[in-house]
């Protein structure tokens, strides 16, 4: 089969299309043909090994020393089942799935196996497959940051989302909306449209406002994007107030609930997979150096 290896670390041109060995679905596993993934922010971080200091050692003993053990990336993927595992029930060759593989990675490939019990499930009936794969990555990101908040535990909260617009910040706007929050949302003034549409009550934008200076307090500010310290945005938080950022050492963790909220959400509730751009498998550097720019709209989605 066709897929995009990483050949050893560094800019998106050390990423090449070659034929590797077509995985075969173990007997607790789907064999799926993918038809769209993405390229998130993650991908290019592991690609670039774009991390400061000790991270680079830590990052090096954990996924390769010179290029990654699993020399294809790619953590998102929609598809459809070719086959199954004599074990599993929950599945039937022609589903249309969609799923997260994780540190897994492996979906720059025109098929990959999964656990049929993993973090896969049926593709929401409304969404094409390129949405199916932009709704993971960002959206359980942003799933797991707001429960760890307990946003949905709590009666109208004031929530600052900061970095509005990226893959993590589009779907931290619209659960947010969707637990009943009140959204400030901060982004440049490039994506102030955007923001707004995905549901935010106020947008402030960050290259022509200070938003340091806002009159208002929250009960949780979450940077979405890894831009701000905790000191310099303390005193926008209420007495109780959270601050919570995607660039500290917690790391997500990826579950079947936060995949079937957004299943349900794309299907019933008008959520946005918001794409930004769409390429062929073939222009994966052109994509990455897209994505490297670190200035990309939600998400970008690859054809397979
Ligand atoms: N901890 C975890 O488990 C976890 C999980 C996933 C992601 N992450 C991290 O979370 C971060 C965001 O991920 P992502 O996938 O959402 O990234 P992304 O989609 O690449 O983020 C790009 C967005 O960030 C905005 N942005 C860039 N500079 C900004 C600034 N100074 N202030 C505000 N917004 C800015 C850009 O808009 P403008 O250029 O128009 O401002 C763009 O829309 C990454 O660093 C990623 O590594 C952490």
């Amino acid at each position: 089969m066709k897929a995009v290896i990483c050949t050893r670390y560094g800019g998106p041109e050390v990423l090449q299309l070659a034929d590797v060995p077509k995985p075969h679905a173990k007997k607790d596993e789907i064999l799926v043909r993918i038809r769209a993934t993405a390229v998130n922010s993650g991908d290019v971080r592991v690609r670039g090994l774009q991390v400061e200091g000790l991270m680079k050692v830590i990052m090096r003993l954990v996924l390769g020393v010179r290029k990654p053990r699993k020399p294809i990336l790619g953590t998102v993927f929609s598809g459809i089942v070719e086959s199954i595992g004599q074990d599993v029930s929950n599945f039937n060759p022609c589903d249309e799935v969609f799923g997260m593989t994780g540190f897994q990675f492996g979906t720059y490939a025109e098929y990959i196996a999964v656990k049929a019990k993993g973090n896969v499930l049926p593709k929401p009936q409304n969404a094409t497959f390129e949405e199916a794969a932009a709704l993971p990555f960002g959206g359980q990101t942003a799933i797991y940051f707001l429960e760890k908040a307990k946003l949905p535990a709590k009666a109208h909260p004031e929530v600052l989302i900061y970095g509005a617009t990226g893959s993590v910040g589009t779907a931290a706007v619209q659960l947010a909306k969707y637990y009943g929050a009140k959204v400030t949302a901060v982004c440049s003034s490039s994506g102030a449209d955007l923001a707004s549409r995905l549901g935010a009550d106020r947008v402030v934008t960050y290259d022509t406002q200070n938003f340091t200076q806002l009159p208002q307090q929250f009960d949780l500010f979450l940077d979405a994007v890894g831009k701000t310290k905790k000191h310099s945005v303390e005193h926008l938080l209420k007495p109780k107030g959270l601050y919570l950022s995607v660039a500290g050492l917690d790391y997500a963790s990826e579950n079947i609930a936060q995949l079937e909220l957004l299943k349900e959400l794309f299907e019933h509730h008008g959520y946005d997979a918001t794409i930004d751009r769409t390429y062929p498998m073939q222009e994966i550097v052109a994509a990455h150096q897209y994505v490297d720019t670190g200035h990309k709209k939600g998400n970008v989605v690859l054809q397979v």
